[in-house]
């Protein structure tokens, strides 16, 4: 892809050709032919039809399509077809499902029904992996591999014995004696020393609370865990075709700065909600994930539903308008593709009532005209593939410190560290402003502002870069219960917020969180907004104090501070504001950094001499640009309708 596949904007879906014959394979080609499609996911769950008997491979019907396709000029994303293992493998090795936390083995009769850690589920997959290589790595129509489906979707971890083993192989190389595990772990309290490692279980069901440095290692190790088999199938394939396994947005479960590091290129499957009003925001936050999961390299959204999805409890279709905005939004924001589950919708099965490109109602049905128009406009967008877009704002996403923030015992259990970056991502999308996501680990001296709505663990090494940050020019924003622990889950000694207390310049004496139903009134710049969830008792050092609690027992004190440090700042918001709260500070720290916002009133991104406006709204949006419109094919006329978009090229409007 990148690079090689520059200027074809991918158009297509996932294909289950299991579920029909060649006859309708046939007709499929051509209307996917009709339709623009440029690429086909194949093989996703054709795991008992490859290998029908173990070692058994037939591969020649998937050849036949593969060439039938690549005939009608269509390429191929070829999954290793690993995600659902079949009958015969469960039954000859039962130890190879997947154990709950409570000791119950699920079942074969779903999919993603396999233990991380199987020994056999991996020989298998990589058999059947280098079976697929070995027989379709150098076609022509491979143009990406897919490993497996959506790691962690089903199956996320897995208690059973042999995941034990392996989570003390894990541990035994990360602490290589008992006594560095008993130390870090804490295991003092509460009795829980270990005499070897032999001892150590996974945190299964318990009588009450768990070790949350055992659970800290064990998220952690479930995620190496899934990747193992990632790596154990990607081994098996040919070098030169692009591999990358289909991530899923936002996920808490799997730590996507080492998954994409494994990846040449990355890729999504999104789903934002059609009845939530305000999916696109999150959906727009996503993707900005995606794109940063390999420093602005540009992505594919490989799955997302032509209209409505099976798995809701309501499952509401999505209007023309919601369905080209949403695709046409990710490739705003870095996509080089727009692809869907799936093509033709299934006659049986779980996911029967899910949309397609193609629905039950065939050609005659609106899906389908949908389904050709758009292909028919995304060619259209072809040179704006590669093209990539830079960011002045940063917000810090590291998975430890998420995992961390979510475990038990904490002074409020309502903390979720998607919620809180949801809330702060708002109000800077409305006004416009390019956000990368980064690891603790980035070099952030190009960003004047970075973010980190939370930051509950953080070592001493990231508060030492983050004040020299700050001190360099830097606008470090960040909020409560934040810099409190190390990568231990061991609270940083000498008081609140830990290794964050010179840089933000305040003491705090205790935290004060709030009851679910209790907000609390903030006062900032003249302002009164609403709090949630959290407070803190401020002691001010050398911060100027900006905002102060209205109401309630801390009335009068400190709730939003600045500290300038150098020539940068470090600002600090002890509760969760409202969204007008949020857009009212984060205001004041865009022009103090010298940041500009964007126009409001539509959503505008740039990728590179491309503007993308999508106008989410009911009333048309002027936005005076001059250029030319790629989706029109006319000079842009500075004025996108209710529930339109242009993409406008930089220059002269008569191309
Ligand atoms: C996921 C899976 C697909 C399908 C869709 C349905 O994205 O990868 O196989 O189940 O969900 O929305």
């Amino acid at each position: 892809m990148s690079g090689r596949e520059r200027n074809v904007m991918h158009y297509g879906g996932d294909y289950n050709p299991e579920q029909w014959g060649p006859e309708v394979w046939r007709e499929d080609a051509a209307l996917m032919r009709e339709a623009g499609v440029t690429m086909i996911t194949l093989g996703v769950f054709s795991w008992s039809r490859l290998e029908p008997r173990e070692s058994e491979y037939e591969l020649g019907w998937l050849a036949g399509l593969i060439d039938l396709l690549w005939g009608h000029g269509i390429a191929v994303d070829l999954a290793t077809g690993t995600a659902s293992p079949p009958a015969w493998f469960v039954r000859k090795y039962p130890h190879a499902l997947p154990v709950t936390a409570e000791g119950v083995r699920l079942e074969f009769g779903s999919r993603q029904h396999y233990c991380p850690s199987s020994p056999e589920f991996r020989a298998a997959t990589a058999r059947l992996a280098r079976e697929m290589a070995k027989r379709f790595g150098s076609h022509p129509a491979v143009r990406l591999w897919h490993i497996s489906n959506e790691y962690g979707d089903h199956v996320t971890e897995c208690f059973c014995p042999v995941s034990a083993e392996d989570f003390r192989r894990w541990l035994a190389a990360k602490y290589e004696t008992v006594e560095a595990l008993n130390f870090t772990w804490g295991t003092e309290f509460w009795s829980q020393r270990y005499g070897s490692f032999a001892e150590v279980e996974p945190p299964r069901a318990l009588p009450g609370p768990g070790n949350p440095t055992q659970q800290l290692d064990w998220r952690r190790f479930s995620s190496d865990a899934l990747l193992a088999c990632y790596r154990t199938e990607r081994a098996e394939l040919p070098a030169g075709v692009p591999v990358t396994t289909n991530f899923m947005s936002m996920m808490r479960d799997l730590d996507y700065w080492k998954w994409a590091a494994e990846e040449d290129i990355v890729s999504d499957d999104a789903y934002p909600d059609p009845a939530d009003p305000l999916a696109h925001i999150t959906a727009a936050m996503n993707y900005d994930l995606m794109r940063s999961l390999r420093g602005g390299q540009p992505w594919l959204l490989l799955e997302q539903a032509p209209s409505a999805v099976s798995w809701r409890s309501v499952n509401v279709p999505k209007t023309d308008a919601q369905y080209r905005l949403g695709s046409l939004q990710a490739i705003a924001r870095g996509a080089d593709g727009v692809m869907h589950f799936q093509w033709r919708a299934s006659k049986a099965g779980a996911e029967k009532w899910h949309s397609a490109m193609l629905p039950h109602g065939g050609t005659a049905s609106r899906g389908w005209a949908r389904t050709v128009a758009f292909g028919r406009e995304l060619t259209r967008l072809a040179e704006v593939t590669g093209a990539r877009s830079t960011a002045d704002v940063a917000i810090i996403l590291d998975w430890d410190s998420w995992w961390a923030l979510e475990l038990e015992e904490h002074p409020s259990q309502l903390l979720r560290w998607r919620e809180l970056v949801r809330a702060w991502y708002g109000p800077l999308w409305e006004k416009n402003i390019t956000i990368d996501f980064v690891p603790v680990t980035a070099d952030l001296t190009g960003y004047r502002v970075v973010l980190a709505p939370n930051l509950y663990l953080t070592t001493t090494a990231l508060a030492a870069r983050l004040e020299s940050y700050v001190a360099g020019g830097g606008h470090l924003v960040t909020g409560f219960f934040s810099g409190l622990v190390d990568e231990h889950d061991h609270v940083h000694p000498g008081g609140y917020p830990g290794v964050l207390r010179d840089l933000l310049g305040l003491r705090i004496d205790e935290f004060w969180p709030l009851p679910a139903s209790e907000p609390v009134q903030v006062e900032l710049a003249g302002s009164v907004y609403t709090g949630t969830l959290w407070r803190d008792w401020i002691v001010p050092g050398t911060c100027e104090v900006l905002g102060s609690y209205a109401s309630g027992v801390l009335r009068g004190r400190p709730a939003v501070t600045r500290n300038a440090s150098g020539s940068g700042a470090a600002w600090y918001v002890s509760t969760l504001l409202s969204h007008s709260g949020l857009a009212d500070l984060f205001g004041r720290v865009l022009a103090e950094a010298g940041v500009p916002s964007g126009p409001a009133g539509a959503e505008i991104t740039r990728r590179g001499d491309y503007t993308f406006v999508l106008n989410h709204g009911d009333e048309p949006v002027a936005v005076p640009l001059p250029g030319f419109d790629l989706l029109t094919g006319a000079a842009y006329t500075g004025v996108v309708g209710p529930g339109d978009a242009a993409v406008i090229r930089a220059g002269h409007a008569d191309e």
